[in-house]
């Protein structure tokens, strides 16, 4: 077994080890592989995705899109499926693997592309345990139970005990933002995607990493939060947010006969009123739109040509009777979008097997980059580098 302690090689701050563009052929122990290179790539982005099943419109264009703009760049993109922070909520355990694959193979099919861009499931890189365990030594329970979410969780449990799913009293849920942060940390990532939700979270990696650095030496790479480009979709049934447990999307797998049924029952009932507005930007049209009717529009604006939307704004304003024709319009353009996803997302190589080989492979590619990290972080804390790992 490999002595880690002479092989590691500190890493410049905004480099990162790479194999060769192409290269099939696993690293083993990347530690002491001489495949891997150093490449300076403009940043070293990372982001980290729950696992949550059917992947719908409101996970596409809130994070998945931009994931896959940032990829086509010169960048080193790491996205991860949070596994491990999964197991803060997860209830039903049966179809949870399973779950994750057919979520990457959405993810595939949609474009991320498991050659330029590393993709991984957080498991697959145990040593992030590790570093989670290291990091909590330096991070103080009080700052971690002001934080909201955890706030949030602890709020509704006070005031319905048994309405939080999973062990919302856990040290695991406790240590969400601990596990994060080593996420972040251990690639050295400079910039991190995150919606809102996510940005306190990210702000708690920030300061767990110059806080390690303050006292022990600069060792980590403090990250950067990047505006995820996203846009919140609101539910077909017109509540503010497309949710899975909402039971209010428009799935990326949907087939055509799904979509037509799902557009024809978004509630159109009321008589289109005065807009009272000259704009034709979606987000000045929408706001004015009975929900449900701005959630069609908002869609017709992503997904058709611009004369297309305009021609449905002009029909609102007159006040024509058009929801008939907005909607099956609309499910044409939908089923148009969803076509090529779905034929990706069957295609052989595609497969439950193509997926977990690359998931090998990628967390092969990652891990000497973690344990260069973790090693790091073991010396400058005084224990030293290991002596043996499994
Ligand atoms: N907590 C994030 C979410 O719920 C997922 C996540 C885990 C993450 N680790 C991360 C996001 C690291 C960005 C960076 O969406």
């Amino acid at each position: 077994m490999p002595f880690f302690a002479p092989v590691f090689q500190p890493l410049h701050a905004h480099s990162v080890c790479v194999f060769y563009p192409g290269s099939t052929e696993s690293a083993g122990n990347g530690a002491r592989d001489t495949r891997y290179i150093m490449a300076d790539k403009r940043e070293i982005i990372l982001s980290g995705i729950r696992p949550t099943g059917r992947l719908h419109y409101g996970n596409y264009f809130g994070a998945i899109k931009n994931f896959v703009d940032l990829q086509s760049q010169d960048n080193t993109c790491y996205y991860f499926i949070a596994d491990y922070h999964a197991l803060t909520t997860i209830t039903e355990r049966e179809d949870f693997y399973q779950q994750t694959i057919e979520m990457l193979r959405t993810y595939v099919a949609c474009g991320l592309d498991p050659v330029r861009s590393v993709i991984y499931r957080q498991s697959d890189l145990p040593c992030t345990a590790e570093l989670t365990l290291l990091l909590g030594m330096i991070t103080n329970i009080g700052f971690l139970a002001r934080g909201t979410t955890y706030k949030d969780k602890m709020g509704k449990l006070e005031e319905a005990p048994g309405g939080v799913e999973g062990n919302p009293l856990s040290y695991g849920l406790l240590g969400y933002p601990v596990l994060m942060a080593a996420d972040i940390l251990i690639v050295r990532a400079n910039k991190v995607p995150v919606g809102d939700d996510q940005r306190q979270h990210l702000e708690m990696a920030i300061d767990i990493a110059q806080r390690f650095n303050s006292r022990f030496g600069e060792t980590l790479t403090v990250p950067e939060g990047i505006a995820r480009n996203a846009l919140r979709l609101p539910g077909l049934d017109g509540a503010a947010k497309m949710g899975k447990s909402e039971h209010n999307t428009l799935d990326l797998l949907d087939d055509a006969a799904t979509v037509l049924k799902k557009i024809k029952s978004v509630p159109t009932t009321t008589d289109p009123e005065p807009l009272g507005t000259d704009s034709n930007h979606p987000d000045d049209v929408i706001a004015r739109m009975p929900n449900s009717v701005g959630a069609l529009y908002r869609l017709l604006n992503l997904l058709a040509p611009e004369d297309v939307y305009l021609d449905f704004v002009g029909k609102y304003r007159r006040g024509e009777k058009f929801y008939g024709t907005l909607k099956t319009t609309l499910a044409e353009y939908v089923s148009a979008f969803n076509a090529p996803i779905i034929e990706k997302y069957h295609a052989p190589g595609n497969s439950r097997e193509t997926v977990e080989e690359f998931l090998r492979e990628n967390a092969r590619k990652v891990t000497p980059v973690a344990l260069d990290t973790v090693e790091a972080v073991r010396a400058a804390m005084g224990i030293g580098h290991s002596l043996y790992r499994a």
